[in-house]
């Protein structure tokens, strides 16, 4: 047990996907693992450990922003041995080209700040994914008829933004669609020497001002959390 993470030692999984919502942690063990068994509740941030094709899986809620999921990255690489993160969230897209229920599968994430600053300072580390994970991951999307954005994604510290003229440079920069957590998971998975990848489903969109309609929120889901599962095992 850690200070955050209940499961004991050896029930979590070297692959581990991260959505930022616990309950959907909770509905894709049910949906896409067998014998899935909760192996965390502490403080309501559900994870799941069960298999996939016979592999072992967790899933485990993040939390929204990148103080919180470096809590649960730091406890479930460090404590408890995980190898493959792969955070499955939703994201605002950015560009003209990118349409609602796209998959986004970042390759890198800019950001304002990270909870990695202390250790960077001045420096701007280029936080990456892992480029196995995103190719198995790129070509499971394909293989499904997903469509697929491949690119550099905006990490930020807030859902309301008060900073519009930082959007602009982003969307002018090419950035894909913005979300709150992947540029954190990059920077602990660089620093342990572990995969990590975030494949996102568009939810909203910052310049039609779209939105998905609830209902299609689970099918499309379900399609970024497949993806995952064959990147991880490819
Ligand atoms: N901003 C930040 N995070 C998000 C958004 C957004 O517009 N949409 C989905 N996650």
């Amino acid at each position: 047990m850690t200070v955050h993470i209940g499961a004991q030692p050896g029930e979590i999984a070297e692959v581990v996907l991260m959505p930022g919502d616990p309950l959907r942690a909770e509905w894709a063990a049910q949906t896409f693992l067998d014998d899935a068994v909760c192996v965390n509740r502490v403080r309501g941030m559900l994870g799941y450990t069960g298999t996939w094709k016979g592999q072992r899986v967790t899933i485990q809620g993040s939390g929204m922003g990148m103080p919180s999921l470096s809590i649960y990255a730091n406890e479930l690489i460090r404590d408890y041995g995980a190898k493959t993160l792969i955070r499955i969230g939703s994201c605002g897209a950015m560009q003209e080209k990118v349409q609602i229920r796209d998959i986004i599968i970042a390759m890198t994430a800019s950001t304002l700040s990270t909870p990695s600053r202390g250790i960077f300072r001045d420096l701007n580390f280029a936080p990456c994914a892992d480029y196995d994970l995103l190719e198995a991951a790129v070509s499971a999307a394909r293989a499904k008829g997903s469509a697929v954005h491949v690119g550099g994604i905006y990490s930020s510290d807030v859902f309301y933004d008060e900073r519009p003229d930082l959007n602009e440079q982003m969307v002018r920069h090419g950035i894909l669609g913005v979300e709150m957590e992947a540029a954190e998971l990059y920077n602990l998975a660089a620093r342990h020497g572990v995969r990590a990848l975030a494949v996102l489903t568009v939810s909203d969109h910052l310049l039609t001002h779209e939105a998905l309609p609830s209902e299609d929120r689970e099918r499309t889901f379900g399609e970024m959390v497949e993806i995952a599962l064959e990147a991880a095992f490819a």
